[in-house]
């Protein structure tokens, strides 16, 4: 049967590897090396010129690497994935991969925090690559930010921590029309929960790091080319389109499905050697071998907790796009598939303090700057990351000094939710 027909839970444990015939080894080995011996000068020449498939050097490719970017690409039906080091690192090749000095890129202004910095100070203030935050609801915005310098639109699939669904749809068509592609992070859904291609996304991006590796032991990141969008004599891409220089002339562009992801290997991943070390690539792989099984049991969880918060009296406001009655609900039918992932948040009576000591009471949960892990996470924004801000200013910047976010892990979810119980008492009795 062709691996691309089998299901989504098949492709997580098999997609991507054949056992080598020497050993048989049902596992995927671990090639922990850095280099590969060739027969002759013949043989490493003509790998160097791309005229025969192997390996050079792990900063390019690596055998362990390989399996792990293979599979990425099955579970995401794309045409070809590079890895990264981490979902940062990923962040940046996917952009820098057609995006230069005096070129512009579209993105939400609800971006996770880490891109948002990268966004605009660095790529904007100094790199020269214009970013120009749009709200992602107002579609008019979207197409008056295009001119003829935009190469991408970049939105989150789920954000972080703010909980929104894009209309993928709407989003899409816009990009389309133009003659640009969307690149999508699809960290928080993963490819389980959503199905970027059927929804008109082009590329996508993780942060293996979170959901797909699963388990908070491994940094890494990933950039799939879906093999949707057509760079062949777009306007827009001229890198793509012109003879390479520095990798035998090779004209991007002329290698169709796969012209996206040569250059993100052979140009950028070649320039700036942010490459996934082969044991975390197999860590990963280890993770995504159970992603259905989790994201069910993370969503499912996640949504005994909202309802259970939305019920209590300790509790103000709860936002998670499963719930019913959350802003983002039947957006989330229409775009997810089984479930609206593990994180929510909620505001606690009481503010800060009660905030504060809620979150020191969890036996069961961790305070960790993490989420989408295997175990149950909370995080307090107004005590960590916008702690320099004063009650009133937090408030003002829309952060209320009582939310939490909670990742929710794979521990039965009565011990989480009795655990959130204990100390939501103990958070009311200040
Ligand atoms: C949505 C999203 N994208 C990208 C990243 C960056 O990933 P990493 O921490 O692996 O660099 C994160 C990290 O939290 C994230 O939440």
């Amino acid at each position: 049967m062709n691996q691309n027909e089998y299901g989504f839970d098949t492709k997580a444990l098999h997609a991507g590897f054949v056992p080598d015939k020497k050993t048989g080894s049902y596992a995927v080995p671990i090639y922990q090396t850095t280099a590969y011996r060739y027969e002759s000068t013949d043989d490493v020449a003509a790998e160097m010129m791309l005229e025969k498939p192997g390996y050079i050097y792990t900063r390019l490719g690596n055998p362990t690497t390989e399996v792990l970017e293979n599979r990425i690409t099955a579970l995401e039906s794309g045409a070809g994935t590079v890895c990264f080091s981490s979902g940062m690192a990923a962040v940046m090749a996917a952009v820098q991969n057609i995006a230069e000095s005096g070129s512009e890129i579209i993105s939400s202004n609800t971006l996770y925090g880490g891109t948002h910095t990268l966004f605009f100070q660095r790529f904007q203030k100094r790199y020269g690559i214009k970013v120009v935050p749009v709200d992602q609801e107002n579609f008019s915005e979207i197409e008056e930010a295009i001119n003829e310098k935009t190469r991408c639109i970049y939105i989150e699939s789920l954000g972080n921590p703010t909980l929104n669904i894009p209309d993928f749809s709407a989003i899409t068509s816009i990009a389309h029309k133009h003659g640009l592609p969307v690149i999508l992070d699809n960290t928080f859904t993963t490819p389980y929960l959503f199905n970027a291609k059927e929804h008109g996304i082009d590329i996508v991006v993780h942060s293996l790091t979170k959901y797909m590796g699963g388990h908070g032991n491994s940094m890494g990141g990933s950039v799939t080319d879906l093999g949707t969008f057509d760079f062949k004599g777009n306007p827009r891409f001229e890198e793509m389109n012109t003879p390479d220089d520095s990798y035998h002339g090779i004209v991007y562009a002329d290698l169709g499905q796969m012209g996206y992801t040569t250059k993100l290997r052979a140009a950028i991943l070649r320039d700036t050697g942010s490459c996934l070390s082969p044991f975390n690539s197999f860590l990963l792989l280890l993770g995504i071998e159970t992603l259905g099984l989790r994201m069910e049991r993370h969503s499912s969880s996640a949504l005994k907790l909202a309802e259970y918060l939305n019920s209590h009296e300790a509790i103000s406001w709860v936002k998670y796009p499963g719930l019913k009655g959350d802003a983002f609900y039947e957006r989330g039918k229409k775009y997810l598939n089984g479930g609206a992932g593990g994180v929510l948040s909620f505001g606690i009576k009481g503010g800060y303090k009660s905030a504060c000591s809620f979150i020191n009471s969890l036996e069961l949960a961790s305070l960790v700057v993490n989420v989408a892990d295997s175990r149950s996470i909370v995080l307090h924004p107004a005590s960590t990351t916008h702690s320099q801000l004063s009650e009133e200013d937090m408030i003002t910047a829309g952060i209320d000094p009582g939310l939490v976010r909670f990742s929710v892990g794979l521990e039965n979810a009565e011990d989480i939710i009795a655990d959130i119980e204990r100390s939501l008492d103990i958070s009311q009795k200040l």
